[in-house]
């Protein structure tokens, strides 16, 4: 019965979320990234999926299963996950950037494996795209963005910053330090970031926190056809 409601809630709707680090290569066999799992992108693509949505999920690098309906692309690098975005955000009505995308790149990428020589290695970082902020300039009237936060300290205000600078509709923001948040965990405690308020959620998994997140956003594009 509970099942069949939550089908019917996002039937029509297609849902974009983005998974998981980047990597940026440095070398033929060395890149930087990040302790992103995946795991919050691909339970809520997972929770998309049950309530009835059509799901993309472009993905990093992980070692998680595509959750079954779902579309995965998989992508490695920043640059990458950007041009996928560009592919597939126009004809979505909620897009839900979980991914760790990586702030910045190695400037070149060396031709051949660097050879240990010195006692110092000096490697210079050129800024990535924000996809996040990308979408948030170009998205339509009736798109709903979620951003993610991952602070270590300010996390409301940092959040709060994120969700305007990126013109996002609602920023999940989480704190690194909490016990039953962070990468690895099944389980996550999030506050919610909205434009005019902010509720801070109890600790669950991650699977329940992405039907959470796909209901509350729903409710958003609700409210913008009123508008
Ligand atoms: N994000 C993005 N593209 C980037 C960097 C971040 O789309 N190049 C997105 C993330 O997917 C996340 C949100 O922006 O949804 C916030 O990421 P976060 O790393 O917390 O924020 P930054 O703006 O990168 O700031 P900082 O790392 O300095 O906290
Ligand atoms: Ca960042």
């Amino acid at each position: 019965e509970q099942l069949l409601m939550e089908e019917q809630l996002l039937t029509g709707k297609h849902v974009l979320v983005t998974a998981g680090p980047t990597q940026e290569a440095l070398d033929p066999v060395r890149y930087l990234t990040n302790h992103s799992t995946g795991k919050m992108g691909y339970e809520i693509a997972r929770a998309a999926k049950d309530m009835g949505a059509e799901v993309t999920l472009i993905s990093g690098p992980t070692s998680l299963a595509v959750p079954a309906g779902v579309k995965r692309i998989s992508i490695t690098s920043a640059a990458e996950m950007f041009q996928a975005v560009k592919q597939e955000y126009e004809t979505q009505d909620f897009i839900i950037k979980a991914a760790a995308v990586g702030d910045y790149r190695p400037e070149a990428i060396a031709q051949d494996k660097i050879k240990k020589a010195g006692d110092v290695l000096e490697v210079r970082f050129v800024k990535n795209e924000d996809i996040l902020a990308y979408v948030g300039e170009h998205k339509k009237a009736q798109q709903v963005l979620c951003g993610f936060a991952m602070e270590t300290q300010n996390l409301i205000e940092n959040a709060t910053i994120k969700l305007k600078k990126k013109n996002c509709d609602m920023i999940v923001a989480n704190n690194l330090r909490v016990e039953g948040a962070g990468f690895a965990g099944d389980t996550n405690v999030a506050t919610l970031i909205h434009q005019d308020h902010m509720e801070t959620l109890d600790k669950m998994s991650k699977y329940e926190l992405g039907k959470k997140i796909l209901q509350i956003l729903l409710e958003k594009q609700k409210q913008k056809g009123q508008a």
